[in-house]
């Protein structure tokens, strides 16, 4: 696979070095085209990554930047297990980001797939880009589970075959907590990134990490699947 792969002996390098990359893409991205558009990843990995994007800034001033989700777990957000409702109080109650740059996924509206459509339009608005095709973020961070998946696309779901919607809602899992229902984006939306970010800890992930890494795109492990068609590919693997 074309990844650029990096390692590290613990969390805490691994967010250095994906700070430098973040900074990196959202300088580019500010000086191309005037904005940074950056879905974020959900679970605890990225945690750190965010508080020191509040703390130390992210290469690109606050008001040029666009804050989506990759994924979301339909829960309330005072929920402990909301995605969004962890990463506020971490990244955006800290700092100066205009309101109206932040995009959190609608998880009030039902049914789902209208939730997951009226996201998919919110993002379609945002970013811009041709009308038939998926628009392009400057940056996806992702994480990857025990189980392989990534976003909330878990393994052998029909989701992975979909090549036209750009969020899709998605089931409970089987396989990892918790339990609830989600919305996530889909494998056309994440392969049409400039770059997409794969921030892992590697404990207890070494059998799907070798797939993802080393196989084909395998719809049982479909962190494997993310390969985009024209943008950068990079794992951060964290050992410790
Ligand atoms: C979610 C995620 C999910 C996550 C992985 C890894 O909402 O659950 O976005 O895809 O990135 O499960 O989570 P950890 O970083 O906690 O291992």
């Amino acid at each position: 696979m074309n990844a650029h792969v990096r390692r590290f002996p613990d969390i805490p390098a691994l967010t250095e070095a994906a700070l430098a990359a973040v900074a990196r893409i959202a300088r580019q991205a500010v000086a191309a085209r005037g904005v940074f558009t950056i879905a974020l990843s959900g679970g605890s990995t990225p945690m750190p990554l965010y508080a020191a994007m509040a703390d130390r800034g992210l290469g690109a001033p606050f008001s040029s930047t666009v804050f989506f989700f990759g994924d979301e777990r339909v829960v309330p957000v005072g929920d402990r297990r909301s995605n969004f409702g962890a990463i506020a109080p971490v990244l955006f109650t800290p700092s100066p980001i205009p309101v109206g740059n932040i995009h959190p996924m609608p998880v009030e509206v039902r049914p789902l797939e209208h939730a997951a459509e009226t996201y998919e339009a919110e993002v379609r608005e945002a970013l811009g880009g041709v009308a038939d095709g998926p628009p392009r973020f400057d940056l996806i961070l992702l994480g990857m589970g025990p189980d392989g998946h990534t976003a909330s696309l878990f393994p052998d779901r029909p989701a992975l075959g979909e090549t036209r919607r750009l969020v899709v809602a998605m089931e409970p899992p089987t396989t990892v907590e918790p339990r609830v229902a989600r919305l996530t984006f889909t494998l056309p939306l994440l392969n049409a990134a400039r770059h997409v970010l794969f921030l892992v800890g590697a404990r207890g992930k070494e059998g799907p990490l070798a797939a993802a890494l080393d196989g084909p795109p395998d719809p049982h492990v479909p962190a494997s699947m993310v390969r985009p068609t024209d943008g950068e590919l990079e794992w951060l693997i964290g050992e410790g």
